[in-house]
């Protein structure tokens, strides 16, 4: 692992165009705790404050020193951050220093925390500016890029949020190494989403894994570059998310309902996405007899060590319910992200509630839901 903060290499950086701003995401090591590097994008004087829950800022103290002394206004760890109540204690504390909007609100944690401080940002003074740090490979390959934020309801997640653009991104590849092995795996997650939906050869590396076993260095970056390149594409084509940028939801009807019928403590964001994709695969065999894709994607899952079966105390009811509550329910019914074969992605309205219960048995470990009598 490389230490951050002593040496700092920029390995690349990806310009994110959209219409409303550019947004430089650079990769790298040891780019966080560098004040040398800080300064090159952040003009001396410039207020700062450091949005970060307690752990992370434990973990890396160098940040605070190599800002300068910001702001440092901390935030719940992980999902509990994501809430309303959450978001006006941080405008209290913007308020209380007058931070102005010209300053500068870095956000640095896991996808959480980085949606928590978009939300913040888009929102202070209507609009501060906003660098994120992201410091999962959930939030690195993902949550970090194309703007959107946005804080949970006890109705759902994501139900309140915006379309935001960071300035920058910072993805240092040198704060991976501290992550648990759990997390790690929710960022394969969505990389195989990205799979998925735009770069079938993200799965064949995939297959090329032992399962559950470890993913070396140039395997990961070539995973994180193709899943990136999958991403940024989607919103440079679709930033406000009306068309083609929605395939990246695959998996997440099923996903956000699990997270929220458990409380937001059984499964994490990827390890749900992941069942999801599952629940997709098998709703796809049974209304569009794509028959692999439930054995496919349970192979994938299974390589990258995720779970693939759903706890038996999720029950459907509660799930179906919680579907409908899903925020990309349009006025002419629910929509769906449905996967015919790797790359070829449909926008659908919600499966019927006889094909859903089919499917949900899948994942619940039941079996059939692949289309076969
Ligand atoms: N905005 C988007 O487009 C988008 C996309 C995907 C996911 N998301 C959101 O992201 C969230 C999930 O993000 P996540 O998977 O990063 O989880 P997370 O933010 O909950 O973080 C998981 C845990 O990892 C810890 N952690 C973070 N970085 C660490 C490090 N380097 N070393 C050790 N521990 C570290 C955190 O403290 C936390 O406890 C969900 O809320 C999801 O909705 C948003």
């Amino acid at each position: 692992m490389v230490a951050i903060g002593s040496h700092y290499r920029v390995t690349g950086t990806t310009v994110i165009n959209t219409a409303g701003r550019t947004c430089n995401f650079d990769y790298g090591l040891g780019l966080l705790g560098n004040g040398e590097y800080w300064s090159a994008i952040r003009p001396a004087g410039t207020p700062v404050a450091l949005l970060t829950s307690q752990p992370l800022l434990d973990r890396f103290p160098e940040v605070r020193h190599a800002l300068g002394q910001p702001q440092v206004v901390i935030v719940p760890d992980g999902e509990p951050g994501k809430s309303l109540n959450v978001v006006t204690s941080v405008y209290e504390r913007l308020a209380d220093t007058r931070f102005p909007r010209t300053g500068i609100i870095v956000g640095m944690g896991g996808g959480a925390v980085t949606d928590l401080a978009g939300f913040v940002a888009a929102t202070w003074k209507r609009g501060a500016r906003l660098v994120l740090v992201p410091t999962t490979l959930t939030g690195q390959v993902d949550a970090a890029i194309g703007g959107k934020n946005g804080v949970n309801l006890t109705d759902g997640k994501n139900l309140v949020g915006t379309i935001f653009q960071p300035e920058r991104v910072i993805a240092d590849r040198a704060v991976l190494g501290t992550l648990p092995d759990r997390d790690f795996r929710a960022g394969l997650a969505e990389i195989i989403k990205c799979g998925f939906v735009g770069d079938p050869v993200i799965l064949d590396l995939v297959d090329s894994l032992p399962a559950g076993g470890p993913v070396g260095d140039d395997l990961l970056r070539e995973l994180v570059d193709r899943g990136v390149r999958v991403k940024v594409g989607l919103v440079e084509q679709d930033e406000q998310d009306h068309g083609p940028r929605r395939y990246l939801n695959y998996g997440h009807t099923l996903g956000q309902a699990v997270e929220a019928a458990t409380g937001y403590r059984e499964y994490n964001h990827g390890e749900a996405v992941g069942i999801g994709m599952l629940f997709a695969a098998s709703v796809a065999a049974i209304v569009q007899g794509a028959r692999e894709l439930p054995e496919r994607t349970r192979r994938y899952l299974t390589r990258v060590g995720l779970p693939t079966r759903l706890s038996a105390t999720v029950d459907f009811e509660r799930i179906w319910t919680l579907m409908g509550q899903d925020k990309k329910a349009g006025s002419v019914g629910r929509e769906f992200v449905l996967c015919l074969r790797p790359g070829v992605v449909r926008l659908t309205s919600m499966p019927d509630r006889a094909v859903a219960r089919e499917a949900f048995r899948f994942v619940a470990g039941g079996e059939r839901g692949t289309g076969r009598d």
